[in-house]
């Protein structure tokens, strides 16, 4: 028997009326597509205000009430209020185990994302230990996938505020510096790597030389790009994938084209 999984990233609710319908639209989406697993990798509030966390609550309300959605905190959610503290409680590291599918949550932010111009992530080595033993636990025949919210490998810089950061030295566009260290150690172990941070999607397919593939997918900004990637699953393997798609916001070509990455596999 099949499970769906959807993942979503970077909604910035309460950044505007239309991302807010956005977010509305994409939960009836959701539901109506009766999907099993919502993962959803951070930047769930524009400025981590309490009241984007209420708002959000509300919209997702009945996907929280089921079970249904996972959340990792992103930088966003750090500003303001700290919205981060109620989107993911009990440590960076964290395990959910569902019929088919083991999902490990890192929670990838740090205390200078409080500050705008501070987006980059921050992993560090115990995070990174954490997550191989967490992995390690996986049962056999389980989907295995990580969720975080910023990415780990290099991705181009996107618009001109990226550009600009670039310049002066902020590392906000960087990639996390163990990002490649993690996927050495996950690969092998890890199916599926899920995250955001960056608004335009993207995907690798990350390969060692002893170990399976690994799949590395950004959701990019699914309020503006009006779809979430769908993938079923089975007997612990990826058995159908598409798009679900809510009305576009602000229409773009934006479907990635896989791209291939080689690691040093710690694990075999
Ligand atoms: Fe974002």
């Amino acid at each position: 028997m099949s499970r769906t999984l959807a993942h979503i990233s970077d909604l910035h609710i309460g950044r505007d009326d239309a991302t807010d319908h956005a977010a509305r639209r994409i939960v009836e989406a959701l539901l109506a597509a009766r999907v099993d697993d919502v993962l959803l990798t951070g930047d769930v509030t524009h400025r981590g205000r309490r009241e984007e966390l209420a708002r959000f609550e509300r919209v997702f309300a009945p996907l929280l009430e089921q079970g249904r959605l996972l959340v990792v905190p992103g930088n966003h959610d750090r500003m303001g209020d700290d919205a981060a503290r109620g989107l993911m409680r009990g440590g960076r590291v964290a395990v959910t185990a569902r019929p088919g599918i083991y999902i490990v949550r890192l929670d990838s932010t740090a205390p200078h994302n409080r500050s705008l111009i501070d987006g980059h992530g921050e992993v560090t080595p115990q995070d990174v230990a954490d997550v191989e033993v967490a992995l390690a636990d996986a049962p056999p025949g389980s989907l295995t996938v990580l969720m975080l919210h910023h990415h780990v490998l290099p991705l181009p810089v996107e618009d001109l505020a990226e550009r600009l950061a670039t310049l002066i030295g902020l590392p906000s566009a960087d990639e996390l510096p163990l990002g490649e260290d993690l996927l050495s150690r996950i690969l092998g172990r890890c199916q599926l790597v899920l995250h955001g941070h960056r608004h335009v999607p993207a995907e690798f397919h990350v390969a060692g030389s002893r170990a399976a593939p690994m799949r590395i997918l950004n959701a990019g900004c699914t309020t503006q790009l009006g779809r979430a990637r769908l993938l079923a699953h089975a007997s612990g393997e990826v058995v159908w994938e598409g798009w679900l798609a809510t009305e576009r916001i602000a229409p773009r070509a934006w479907t990635p084209t896989p791209r291939p990455v080689t690691v040093a596999a710690a694990v075999a």
